[in-house]
């Protein structure tokens, strides 16, 4: 179900965040797999931009289970990054989403397919209802 899914990716990412510094490495992928987004992030304060991630990735979780908390903290992102603000190109995501599995699957010493599949199911919720909004 669902809510098993909520579960197993809640215990993932907790075991990601105390294994060191996952949102790091995220961004380490991110920058480094294509200029178009290392510009987009040249003038960025990354220890601000960690907490922001750290909270963000706990609205898509949220969204995902359908908690009201989550849809309004995930409309504001949608807002944020539609075509009048950052303008955030919808094609993008495929890469955030592969950038953060990399990531995920480095700091989670119990990542397999299970835990993959089941954050998919919970980022595709949020990222398809982003990119809606674009
Ligand atoms: C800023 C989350 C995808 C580029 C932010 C912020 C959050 C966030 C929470 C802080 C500002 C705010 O709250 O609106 C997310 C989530 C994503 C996502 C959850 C995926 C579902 C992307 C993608 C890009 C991107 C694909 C592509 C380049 C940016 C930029 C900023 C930003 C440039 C501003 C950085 C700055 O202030 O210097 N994002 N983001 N985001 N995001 Fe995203």
């Amino acid at each position: 179900s669902i809510q098993d899914k909520i579960s197993i990716v809640q215990n993932s990412y907790g075991r990601c965040l105390a294994s060191g510094d996952v949102l790091d490495t995220f961004y380490q992928e991110f920058l480094g797999s294509s200029p178009e987004i290392k510009e987009r992030f040249k003038n960025t304060d990354f220890e601000k931009q960690k907490k922001l991630l750290k909270h963000g990735i706990n609205l898509m979780i949220m969204f995902a289970a359908e908690n009201l908390a989550g849809k309004s903290g995930l409309k504001r992102i949608r807002e944020s990054h539609d075509s009048k603000h950052l303008n955030i190109n919808p094609k993008l995501y495929d890469l955030w989403k592969f950038c953060l599995l990399q990531a995920i699957k480095s700091h989670d010493y119990k990542y397999n397919n299970l835990v993959e599949s089941s954050w998919n199911n919970v980022l595709d919720k949020g990222i398809r209802y982003i990119k809606e909004g674009y």
